[in-house]
């Protein structure tokens, strides 16, 4: 009898499960108080034989020192439990502030420029940055003295090849890329960087960005090219936007214009931005010189387009009155800091 008490108990004590602090006592109580179990094995123990005693005492003082660790466990378990229960943090203190970073003037001018020509339909092509003569100058109608070719404009890759590499002064070099693997009709916009040898100013880099566009189609005329650049300068600079076109030359283009928009921070009557004359400067264009199409296999005769080129740097300029062309390439994280649109993610 006595036997399978102790047995039971054990296997009792053994599974024994507390959620708080409370239960642990009643356990305890139940086990070890003064009316307990175990307190009640003892008194009988009490009156056991000599011989009964020498049987069990061992086992019953086992049973007694598991009851004993069981609780104690079970005390610091429930302790432990309830400490990291309750409230651990306040949240309605203020958070720790962290700066997210922000994008660049020249990335933010240029999501706008492609957003834009997305939604008259255009795709947007890369190319790459090291090119080849033929590229950027040659399928363009450069004549081979042209002065863009020199080394002092251009930075050259490898020199004495008859078609040498160099680094792409300017995005037309996608176009062409595009006229020679594209379907007409094609409508394209090339966003990149480009390098040309210059000394470094205030209002001169060696490297800079741009984006040229590219349309080409059947009965594309200079209508089209002035109603695309207008509809352009519009969305960009704001719908009470004029431009104005300057005739101009472009050895890839012809007839080639300089476009001027109105100037939206003085609204055309002359500021020192606009240096008085109500008008800022933003690209170059024209209609693709028929030499060029024929160089990448399009019928001129079928065909025509137009082309443009900006450059994004002085874009992002004249949208936030940035003096020194210097700042976009210096990382300065004063300068970069101030443009903190929000960044979607
Ligand atoms: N490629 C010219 C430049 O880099 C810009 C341009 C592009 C002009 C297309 C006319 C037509 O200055």
């Amino acid at each position: 009898m006595m036997k399978e008490r102790i047995e039971e108990l054990l296997a009792q004590i053994d599974g024994l499960k507390c959620k708080n602090a409370k239960e642990v006592e009643e356990a305890r109580v139940k086990l070890l108080g003064k009316k307990g179990e175990i307190t009640g094995l003892f008194e009988e123990f009490r009156t056991f034989s000599p011989d009964l005693k020498k049987e069990f005492g061992r086992k019953i003082n086992e049973l007694k020192q598991a009851a004993l660790a069981k609780i104690d466990q079970l005390r610091e378990q429930t302790a432990v439990e309830a400490a990291s229960e309750g409230p651990r943090e306040d949240l309605s203190m203020p958070g720790t502030p962290f700066s997210l970073g922000s994008r660049h003037p020249v990335s933010i001018v240029r999501q706008e420029i492609v957003d834009i020509f997305r939604k008259f339909g255009y795709d947007v092509a890369e190319g790459p940055e090291i090119e080849d003569d033929y590229h950027v100058f040659e399928a363009l109608n450069f004549p081979l003295n042209h002065p863009a070719r020199d080394m002092q404009d251009t930075f050259f890759v490898s020199v004495g090849h008859p078609n040498p590499l160099l680094l792409r002064t300017h995005t037309s070099s996608v176009q062409v890329r595009a006229m020679e693997t594209m379907k007409l009709p094609i409508r394209v916009i090339c966003p990149g960087r480009v390098f040309r040898n210059e000394a470094i100013s205030a209002r001169a880099h060696c490297i800079f960005h741009q984006v040229e566009g590219l349309y080409i189609d059947e009965n594309v005329t200079f209508a089209d090219l002035k109603q695309a650049i207008l509809l352009f300068a519009r969305e960009m600079f704001g719908p009470d936007t004029a431009i104005r076109m300057r005739p101009s030359y472009f050895p890839f283009t012809e007839p080639s214009s300089e476009v001027d928009v109105s100037c939206n921070i003085c609204k055309g009557k002359g500021c020192n931005i606009c240096k008085g004359t109500g008008w800022l400067e933003i690209m170059g264009c024209g209609m693709v010189d028929p030499n060029v199409l024929e160089a990448s296999g399009i019928d001129s005769k079928k065909y025509s387009g137009f082309a443009f080129g900006m450059g994004l740097e002085r874009i992002a300029m004249l949208k936030w009155q940035v003096n020194d062309l210097r700042h976009y390439f210096e990382n300065d994280l004063r300068f970069l800091s101030e443009f903190n649109t929000a960044i979607e993610v």
